[in-house]
């Protein structure tokens, strides 16, 4: 039984419960509480790729994604009423998960998009890593703060490690501990 359960949940999350309340009492019900995180697949692509380059001055391509599913890395899309809001990818080695990309729709942003896949992410993580890592540019103010509200802290820098408009641009290194 555990095992089918966690079939189900690999490839899709949502609270089913919320779902009835939201078709009986839609009052009763947040847009925040309806978001679906199931796994991104090549169909995604199209609109994962469009939000990638609205969010990006430096987009990944479509052969990054591909050679992400071909490593078997964590892909995930979140959705809302069918909708694709907002995607991340997660690898896992030896004990270590790294935030590769995660990303929410301009238009989607500031309604808890993200933070719902950041809680994902570190959930699959639980238990199989010791410590989840991610870079970031240090001009991203508003993803620095999502992620030292989830308790991670700046552990180092790594020098132009980004490209940019001019030249290239440093990383912030963070890390929250799992255990
Ligand atoms: C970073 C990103 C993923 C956050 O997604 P989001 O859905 O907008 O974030 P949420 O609505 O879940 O907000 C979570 C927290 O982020 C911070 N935040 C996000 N947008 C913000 C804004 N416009 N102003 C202030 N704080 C903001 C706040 O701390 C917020 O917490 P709060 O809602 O309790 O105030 C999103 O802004 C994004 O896709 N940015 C472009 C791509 C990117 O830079 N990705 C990160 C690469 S390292």
């Amino acid at each position: 039984m555990r095992g089918w359960l966690d079939k189900i949940k690999s490839v899709i999350i949502y609270d089913a419960d919320k779902e009835f309340y939201a078709k009986v009492f839609p009052d009763s019900v947040q847009k925040k509480d309806l978001l679906r995180l199931r796994t991104m697949t090549h169909a995604d692509l199209p609109k994962v790729l469009e939000i990638e380059r609205k969010n990006y001055l430096f987009p990944w391509e479509e052969d990054i994604f591909t050679d992400c599913f071909k490593a078997g890395y964590s892909c995930w899309v979140c959705e809302f009423d069918n909708k694709v809001l907002g995607y991340s990818l997660l690898s896992m080695a030896v004990g270590e998960a790294h935030i590769l990309n995660i990303s929410v729709d301009p238009a989607e942003q500031k309604q808890g998009v993200g933070r719902k896949m950041l809680e994902h992410l570190i959930s699959i993580a639980r238990g199989k890593a010791e410590s989840v890592f991610l870079e970031v540019r240090p001009s991203n103010i508003y993803a620095i703060a999502l992620y030292e509200d989830m308790g991670f802290n700046e552990i180092g820098v790594r020098k132009g490690y980004y490209p940019a408009e001019h030249g290239r641009e440093d990383a912030i290194m963070l890390a929250l501990q799992l255990f």
